[in-house]
């Protein structure tokens, strides 16, 4: 197994609240690790600080053996770290194809005077981003909506759109916040399918998930988080079991979403 992603003692603060503490993660190639929790538990704020959102009060972060807290998002995802978030963050007034399009270009002041240039580098570059972002939505399933407008799409198609997009960069690591947020059983089973085939394509994946059905079937491993700690970590078998979990969360949440 390939390490690509080591979190260490990572803690972040707002005011007097501890919102994560002195979480550590691991996160290797071709694998789904699932971060769960009950509302308010911290992921979205843990993914913040992996993403370079958020600035750490401690801990280290790194990603393939390099040290990337501290780094600005754009750099971190030049680094190979992309994500997803929680709420759509799509451009509802581009096609499906140039929403991918856009996420491929990391915009560097060097890029942004050759696309004005219009250099022959450039040309090549974008015919190859245009040959990537139509890959990616045959990939995701998107391909007959490659024209329409990403605001034209059912719900379930713009989240699989933003997994695309966030694929555009050639991560070496995808973070998924609730993929399956909203989504209909035979969306999230599509989405289900979707995570997976990400994984096997060798790439390290971290999902936020609050569908348990979801979260046991993908996962090769769980981390539960909760008031900001890390509770208990485990394959799915083992989370399940987990007394200190069923209490915290799993039994609540599974009565919650059957
Ligand atoms: N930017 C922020 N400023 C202040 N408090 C925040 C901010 N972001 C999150 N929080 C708080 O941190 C805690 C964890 O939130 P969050 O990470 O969104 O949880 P989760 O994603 O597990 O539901 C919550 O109490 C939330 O209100
Ligand atoms: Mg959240």
């Amino acid at each position: 197994m390939t390490l690509v992603l080591k979190a260490t003692g990572v803690t972040k603060s707002f005011g007097g609240l501890k919102a994560v503490q002195n979480v550590s993660i691991e996160a290797h190639a071709g694998q789904v690790l699932s971060i769960i929790g009950p509302n308010g538990a911290g992921k979205t704020t843990f993914f913040n600080c992996l993403s370079g959102i958020y600035p750490l009060d401690s801990g280290t972060v790194e990603l393939a053996g390099k040290r990337i807290n501290g780094l600005a998002p754009h750099q971190v995802s030049r680094a190979g770290l992309s994500r997803s978030f929680q709420n759509i963050r799509l451009f509802p007034e581009m096609t499906v194809l140039q929403n991918v399009l856009v996420g491929r270009f990391s915009r560097s002041p060097r890029q942004i005077l050759a696309s004005v240039l219009r250099t022959r580098s450039w040309r090549r570059e974008e015919d190859k981003a245009l040959a990537r972002s139509k890959e990616l939505l045959e990939f995701a399933g998107l391909s007959a909506r490659a024209q329409a407008w990403a605001r034209a799409l059912p719900y379930g198609l713009q989240r699989r759109l933003e997994v695309a997009r966030a694929l555009a960069t050639d991560p070496k690591i995808l973070l998924l916040d609730e993929p399956g947020a909203g989504m209909n059983p035979q969306e999230i089973g599509e989405m289900m399918g979707l995570v997976k085939s990400i994984a096997n394509l060798g790439i390290a994946v971290v999902v936020i998930e609050h569908h348990m059905k979801l979260v046991m079937e993908i996962s090769d491993r769980i981390v539960v988080l909760d008031h900001g700690e890390h509770l208990a970590e485990g394959t799915p078998e083992e989370v399940r079991r987990n007394p200190r979990v069923v209490e915290a969360y799993l039994g609540r949440s599974e009565d919650q979403h059957g």
